[in-house]
């Protein structure tokens, strides 16, 4: 298994790695297969923009990397045009994940997603095509469907 180099380089060197105090949104998601953690901060202005966006990880190499350069995508865009930041668009921004790692980076998106949420759910709007995240831990263990 091998990491290209931009893998490794946002490992070594993450973007956006930290805290938002008062964020417009957070989302915190878990990875069911390795149980590992990943929460997401936004700063979101009044026009809808991701003016900042923050993240922290108990997570792997893959998972650092994926999130460094998922919210380096998303920062500057709107809350809509974020959604088309994929896992798929990020692991190709990375040149690629070992096949095995594909499960890490889907952290990343899941937690941008369950943080547009909240930020969502906070301002009373709907982003079209944003689906209700299913492991944000946060939620209700009823609700929950592994
Ligand atoms: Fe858990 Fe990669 S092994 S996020």
């Amino acid at each position: 298994m091998a990491y290209s180099e931009k893998v490794m380089e946002h490992f070594t060197n993450p973007r956006n790695m930290g805290e938002i105090d008062n964020p417009s949104g957070v989302g915190t998601v878990g990875n069911a297969q390795c149980g590992d953690i990943m929460r997401v901060y936004f700063d979101i202005d009044n026009a809808g923009i991701i003016r900042d966006v923050k993240f922290k990880t108990f997570g792997c190499a893959a998972a650092v990397a994926t999130s460094s350069m998922a919210t380096e995508l998303v920062k500057g865009k709107t809350v809509q045009e974020a959604l088309t930041v994929t896992n798929k668009a990020v692991c190709e921004a990375l040149d690629g994940l070992p096949p095995i790692k594909v499960h890490c980076s889907l952290l990343a998106e899941e937690a941008i997603h369950a943080a547009l949420w909240d930020y969502a759910e906070k301002n009373n709007i709907v982003i079209e095509g944003l689906k209700k995240p299913k492991s944000d831990i946060h939620e209700d263990e009823d609700e929950e469907d592994y």
